[in-house]
């Protein structure tokens, strides 16, 4: 396809005249298609909430009376103030911890708050000032405007994280396939450049578990990404290539962001196992890395430089060659990058190493 008739990813009602240089070269075709979601105009602000419970111990079987707690209240309130979309997912962190958490998506800030009140969540956190229990809680709130948010899928049928709630799909575009992308999608990035806040977190980082809860600010330009992968609609063999070629390489990746992040920018990463909640295993068969960034440009040097994310990456070109059009393997990735007043990190009875807890 000639670049001409390929499709942009920022959606017409955010596009503004650039006083940033685009990273795309005019004529650059990408080697495959990838569709951008497009959400409704009337969604200005998307809310990706966060909902976390730490046990001090190994895995323990789900739902756990902690997690019951969590989606009572996610059923609670008026129907119109429930979140568009959530879904439990688990972890075992560096420290040996289990940790289970919701993520939920509002299509906007005033229904997510309306939610809080309502179901009664907001008066049981708020009142919740210190943990006796062996367990602790987190909430991390990002609620950027919709110029501060991309996505990127891999397939024409994945909807999946935020996208759950767009109403519409681009057709191919051309801000992919090239490093600077992601830059090129986001909307912001047209007239900012996004520049972050360097801030150094590891001697704060071994102050053991605090049963008080602890607040952290927002940092100026933080950058999240989901990125999420969905292999539960392949064949017995392409399973078997990706459980073997490519779910190795990208565990290293997530264990280097997440054990030596600091030197490259890296607040914190979680790999994530989408919880099946009717068999309460990881049997969905979809995972997702949750990290925090500093600024969007440690992200790109991680996903260009380091070994890494070149080792998922070029792993994934072989994967990719090998299996051609039979490939069923879905990728996805949402971008984030927050303004302070976007942020909401609070943590009580949790330890040092979780989440931006250590980055005060
Ligand atoms: C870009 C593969 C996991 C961060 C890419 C691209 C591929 C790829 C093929 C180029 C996409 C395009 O623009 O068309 C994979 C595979 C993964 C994986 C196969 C897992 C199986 C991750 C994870 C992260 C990540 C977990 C971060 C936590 C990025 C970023 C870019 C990227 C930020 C865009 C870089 C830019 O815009 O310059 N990845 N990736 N990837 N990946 Fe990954």
């Amino acid at each position: 396809m000639a670049a001409n008739n390929l499709d942009t990813a920022i959606p017409l009602h955010l596009r503004k005249e650039r006083t940033t240089t685009p990273v795309l070269s005019p004529n650059f075709v990408p080697p495959y298609p990838s569709y951008a979601s497009l959400f409704p105009t009337s969604i200005e602000q998307i809310v990706m909430a966060i909902l976390g419970v730490q046990y001090h111990s190994k895995k323990i079987s789900y739902p756990t009376p902690e997690i019951a707690m969590l989606t009572s209240f996610l059923a609670g309130g008026s129907d119109a103030t429930h979140p568009s979309f959530w879904e439990p997912a688990s972890m075992t962190d560096e420290l040996g911890c289990y940790n289970i958490a919701i993520i939920a998506y509002w299509p906007s800030f005033a229904l997510y708050q309306e939610w809080r009140e309502e179901s009664g969540f907001a008066k049981w956190w708020d009142g919740l000032v210190a943990v006796p229990e062996a367990h602790g809680w987190f909430l991390e709130v990002l609620s950027p405007t919709v110029d501060r948010w991309e996505t990127i899928n891999s397939t024409m049928d994945i909807k999946d994280g935020g996208s759950t709630m767009r109403d519409g799909l681009s057709e191919a575009v051309k801000e992919h396939g090239y490093w600077g992308s992601t830059r090129d999608r986001l909307p912001i990035a047209q007239v900012d450049g996004l520049h972050g806040e360097k801030i150094v977190n590891d001697a704060k980082r071994d102050e053991g578990t605090t049963k008080e809860k602890k607040r952290v600010s927002g940092k100026k330009n933080l950058c999240v990404i989901r990125s999420g992968q969905d292999w539960s609609s392949t064949a017995p063999d392409e399973r078997q290539l990706y459980l073997e070629s490519m779910h190795p390489v990208l565990i290293k990746g997530m264990d280097f962001l997440r054990d030596h992040g600091a030197e490259i920018g890296c607040y914190s990463c979680r790999f994530m196992d989408i919880i099946d909640v009717e068999t309460g295993a990881g049997g969905k068969k979809r995972t997702f890395g949750l990290a925090y960034f500093d600024e969007l440009a440690s992200l790109e040097k991680w996903s260009k430089y380091h070994k890494t994310h070149l080792d998922i990456f070029g792993g994934f070109l072989k994967y990719a060659k090998r299996l051609g059009e039979n490939m069923t393997l879905k990728l996805w990735h949402e971008v984030l990058v927050l303004e302070p007043g976007q942020q909401t990190f609070e943590y009580v009875g949790c330890h040092a190493k979780t989440g931006m807890l250590g980055v005060i």
